[in-house]
């Protein structure tokens, strides 16, 4: 399936750049052989994982969201009607991922593109506990977390929350993982920009 197919057929050209520059950093971070297994959280229409499973053969996803849309049974239709072999090696969970049980199931890293608010919070946390690389594209920022400043009590409120929000989480996950940054993808793709990232727990 070539990329402008997807990018023409099934979404607009922007949402495709956000998902393909997402995607290449993420890949790129994790350097996971093939046969990985990927949690694609808050998966919304599973655009993130399918073009993940279109582009590794040989790696499986589990998308994760707490509502089942019609356009993620198109999308899924349109994946698996031009690479059919996707079907076995995808699965859809619905689940809320705020639930306190609420567990990842096991996999070598989790993927998210624009999780809501706390919802990148509640990844991280999740993620930490479990030892789980992650990449996670926040949006709709909040002030929830603005405890976590203690981790880099340096980091000064400058009026941007989203950019503020960030590098206190970026400090957080410091903390806790060996390797930690922030990639950005073009503004012009998206003003939600940023991707955390965050390898192997210390
Ligand atoms: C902004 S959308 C992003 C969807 C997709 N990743 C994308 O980039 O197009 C956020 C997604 O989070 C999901 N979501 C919201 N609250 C959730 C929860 N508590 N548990 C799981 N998913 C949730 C929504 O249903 C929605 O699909």
């Amino acid at each position: 399936m070539s990329e402008s197919n997807i990018a023409g057929e099934m979404i607009e050209k922007k949402e495709f750049l956000k998902f393909f520059s997402f995607y290449i950093s993420a890949k790129e971070f994790f350097g996971l052989q093939q046969g990985a297994v990927l949690v694609d959280c808050c998966s919304g229409s599973s655009f993130l994982g399918l073009y993940w499973l279109d582009r590794n053969p040989d790696d499986k996803v589990t998308a994760i969201d707490k509502t089942l849309t019609e356009k993620h049974r198109e999308t899924l239709d349109y994946f698996v009607s031009s690479n059919p072999k996707i079907r076995n090696r995808y699965e859809f969970l619905q689940q809320d991922i705020t639930q306190p049980d609420f567990e990842f199931p096991e996999c070598n890293a989790v993927i998210a593109v624009h999780a809501c608010g706390s919802l990148t919070d509640i990844i991280i946390d999740k993620c930490m506990k479990q030892g789980l690389p992650l990449a996670v594209m926040p949006c709709c920022y909040n002030s929830k977390r603005i405890w976590w400043q203690k981790y880099s009590p340096c980091i000064e409120f400058e009026g941007d929350l989203g950019r503020y929000a960030d590098e206190l989480r970026l400090a957080y996950l410091k903390h806790r993982y060996k390797n930690a940054k922030i990639e950005t993808i073009s503004p012009e793709i998206t003003p939600m920009n940023r991707i955390l990232l965050a390898g192997k727990k210390k």
